[in-house]
């Protein structure tokens, strides 16, 4: 549609790769509906690169079944005009449980500051419990609904 805001940010924090491989993976499925994705770390971002985006994605390992503190500062910190109005979603990778008690907590955090989060997200098992060791990738399976989460989320954009 011409002249519709087609930008995207993707962001995340990871430790030992998987989330930011799962943040790729994301912006691949916004890049095959014609978004323009910027994937950065949380603590790349600054305020102005969120304002210009019509979708966000936040992504987090899960720690201790949370969000890890740093992602939960960053929503916090952003102002609700920033938010208002865009189409959001989450992720997360988790070694084994509790994944989806941190899509929940994002969810709510996203929301709290204004934004309009339209698909639940999607929790990836990789890695390894309670570790800085790096474990086992992701499934083919589960990269695969993460690029779907990204096509869609362009598509409730
Ligand atoms: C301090 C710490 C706490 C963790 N807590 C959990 C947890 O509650 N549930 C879980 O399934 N995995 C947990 N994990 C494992 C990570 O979620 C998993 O390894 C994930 O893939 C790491 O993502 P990253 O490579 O992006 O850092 C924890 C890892 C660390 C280091």
């Amino acid at each position: 549609m011409f002249g519709r805001n087609k930008k995207a940010l993707v962001v995340y924090h990871t430790k030992t790769g998987h989330t930011a491989e799962a943040a790729e993976a994301v912006a691949r499925g916004l890049r095959e509906r014609k978004f323009q994705v910027v994937v950065k770390r949380v603590s790349e971002v600054s305020p102005g690169e969120l304002e210009g985006c019509a979708v966000l994605a936040v992504g987090s390992p899960t720690r201790g079944a949370r969000p890890a503190r740093v992602v939960k500062r960053f929503i916090k910190g952003l102002e609700k005009k920033s938010l208002k109005g865009k189409a959001a979603t989450v992720f997360t990778a988790y070694a084994g449980f509790r994944g989806r008690a941190t899509l929940r907590r994002l969810r709510r955090l996203l929301k709290r500051r204004g934004a309009k989060v339209v698909l639940r997200g999607v929790a990836v098992k990789a890695g390894a419990p309670l570790s800085l060791w790096k474990g086992p990738q992701a499934s083919p399976e589960d990269v695969a609904r993460l690029e779907e989460l990204g096509r869609k989320l362009a598509k409730r954009a």
